[in-house]
């Protein structure tokens, strides 16, 4: 593996390896025998906010013996108009690796390819591979496998996470349901490159919960739609995860949530505080599943 930059691009093989070492990361935190990033310095280039990711590489690169460079678009020549491959050829020179989060997947594409080092996704618009890998460990830990599962996403489901986790289901065979108003629903053309028939599309919020094993969902308004908030928020209206949808899962099934959450909204306080345990255990895995990646890309 030499970039992490979508689930797409992974085999079934790498992310079952991703997710053993991942659950090894875990259970050796502060006594790891091997540092592998010693002597190295990796740079974090975000284009957008974030709490759980930037916190998770900053850690997780010390951890694993690294020193990490937090350069926000904004305060380098980028956010000024240098182009993604001038960035990437000076960057390439002097940090040893790259976890870029932006908005055009092209831009994290051309940067692996321009810079020559390892490169990983840290959110586009078209996936958060990242995060799909932590709720596959989360997942493996609290019902063994996801083999034979049925995931349920409600909410935004054309946004990164429900695409990447669209890939996540093509590759690994469990059934994927998308639940989601019809203007927010996946492009067809992106279902007919997935080539699998487990992924499943629907308007029909309940019947997509019923029996499902894990209840996943994502804000309405992803960055950069700010400002089609009001919008979002009429046509989302009802996508929500709250304790009525819940009865309808499995008895015991996760809910799940990336974060950052918005009450009220994609799911209920309810139902969020009911599974908090689970859901802040999620984005814990963010540390252990990404130094899983940074570890085998330096491999
Ligand atoms: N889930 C996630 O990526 O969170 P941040 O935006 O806080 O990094
Ligand atoms: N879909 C969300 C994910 C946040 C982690 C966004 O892009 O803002």
């Amino acid at each position: 593996m030499k970039n992490l930059l979508s689930i797409e691009s992974l085999s079934a093989a790498e992310i079952c390896r991703i997710l053993e070492f991942a659950a090894e990361m875990k259970s050796t935190r502060g006594r790891h025998a091997t540092h592998p990033l010693r002597h190295q310095c990796w740079g974090l280039l975000f284009s957008k906010s974030s709490t759980r990711t930037r916190v998770s590489f900053e850690v997780g690169i010390r951890e694993l013996g690294g020193d990490a460079l937090f350069l926000s678009a904004n305060d380098i020549q980028l956010g000024r108009g240098e182009p993604i491959s001038d960035t990437a050829r000076v960057l390439g020179r002097m940090v040893h690796g790259a976890v870029i989060r932006t908005f055009a997947q092209s831009d994290v594409e051309d940067f692996a390819r321009y810079s020559g080092i390892p490169t990983i996704n840290a959110l586009t618009d078209d996936e958060h591979p990242c995060q799909i890998l932590a709720d596959l460990q989360t997942i493996r830990e609290r019902l063994g496998s996801i083999d034979g599962k049925i995931v349920t996403f409600v909410g935004d489901g054309a946004c990164n996470v429900p695409v990447s986790w669209m890939w996540a289901s093509a590759k690994l065979g469990f059934e994927l349901r998308i639940a989601a108003p019809k203007a927010y629903q996946p492009a067809p053309e992106l279902l007919a490159r997935l080539g699998t028939n487990r992924v499943i599309v629907t308007d029909d919020l309940a019947t997509a919960a019923e029996g499902a094993d894990v209840l996943y969902t994502d804000v309405w308004v992803s960055m950069g739609k700010e400002e089609e908030t009001a919008y979002r928020e009429a046509q989302l209206g009802g996508y929500c995860i709250d304790a009525a949808l819940v009865k309808r899962a499995k008895p015991g099934a996760l809910v799940l949530h990336c974060l950052p959450a918005y009450r009220g909204k994609e799911i209920t306080e309810e139902v969020l505080e009911a599974n908090a345990e689970t859901i802040f255990t999620q984005a814990e895995n963010r540390l252990h599943a990404q130094k899983a990646v940074l570890s085998l890309l330096v491999k």
